[in-house]
């Protein structure tokens, strides 16, 4: 059965890398070069060190996942992808590199699921639920962040990289139209992009305080358009302009540019947030 979130985002990849994020283009001009340094800013973010349990909700094809690990010397690795194509690939890309115990300890199911939070825990309590560049594509952010706060340990940080909608933008415009148009067609549910405001109300009746949201949005949006133009050329000047998999990489030059026209007529934010858990 063909899955929409799939393998495709391989062919963005330099060879051996299978990141599948909006990436962090501030010094990167490669897709895995940014994809990673999403990842690094979000690690970051989450305060990740070598007392760190993690949790990662929606690892895609799972590169992140030894990066917890080596970069910031985490403790255990834990995590959950809806994607069954994305989890077999991670799975077997982790047992090649030597990391068994993380290709153990992942498992395919539903975030949303409160089963699948149990099996893949098993009775561990996180100290970071981390979401990398997927919470918008969850059926429900608000519901995901409670189970998240349900899961962490005492004191654990829940974070992620995500949209939210420009405070500017106006919901009665045309524009807001094709925004719901995009969303729909991107498997985005619209109940999860809101306004900054009230995405922190959400995680405070979540259970969570100490919230941190900081807009990456010109270090972000703009960037998958810039290098899905230069990966054109770059194969136009080869003399590959019809080369097979241009078909494939469709979808990434509508994404990119639909993504720099809703930043430049602000639409839409991308956001780093981070928040603690209450109570
Ligand atoms: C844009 S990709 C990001 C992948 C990865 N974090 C990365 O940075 O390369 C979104 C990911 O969220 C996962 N996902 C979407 N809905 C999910 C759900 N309900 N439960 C778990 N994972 C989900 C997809 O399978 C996909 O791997």
């Amino acid at each position: 059965m063909s899955e929409f979130h799939n393998l495709a985002e391989l062919a963005l990849n330099r060879t051996d890398q299978s990141w599948g994020n909006l990436g962090y283009w501030k010094s990167a001009t490669d897709y895995s070069d940014a994809c990673r340094a999403l990842a690094l800013l979000l690690g970051e973010e989450a305060g990740l060190d070598p007392q760190s349990v993690v949790f990662d909700a929606g690892f895609g094809c799972g590169d992140q996942l030894p990066l917890w690990r080596d970069h910031f010397r985490v403790a255990r690795v834990r995590g959950v992808n809806l994607s069954r194509s994305q989890t077999a690939h991670a799975r077997a890309k982790l047992e090649r590199a030597g990391h068994a115990a993380i290709a153990a300890a992942i498992v395919q199911g539903d975030i949303n699921d409160p089963g699948i939070w149990r099996t893949a825990l098993n009775r561990e309590k996180p100290s970071h639920v981390i979401a990398l560049d997927c919470a918008y594509h969850f059926p429900g952010r608000t519901e995901f962040s409670r189970l998240a706060h349900r899961h962490l340990a005492r004191d654990g940080r829940l974070a992620l990289t995500d949209f939210v909608l420009a405070d500017q933008h106006d919901t009665a415009s045309l524009r807001h139209q094709l925004l719901r148009w995009m969303l729909k067609c991107s498997r985005i549910a619209e109940d999860n992009i809101v306004r900054r405001d009230h995405y922190r109300l959400q995680l405070q009746e979540a259970g969570f305080d100490n919230i941190r949201m900081t807009d990456i949005s010109p270090h972000v949006l703009p960037g998958l358009a810039r290098f899905m133009q230069k990966l054109r050329q770059d194969k136009v000047s080869a003399g590959a302009g019809t080369y097979p998999g241009w078909l494939s990489l469709l979808k990434y030059r509508v994404t990119g540019r639909f993504l720099r026209w809703a930043y430049r007529r602000s639409i839409l934010r991308y956001c780093v947030i981070s928040a603690t858990k209450t109570g």
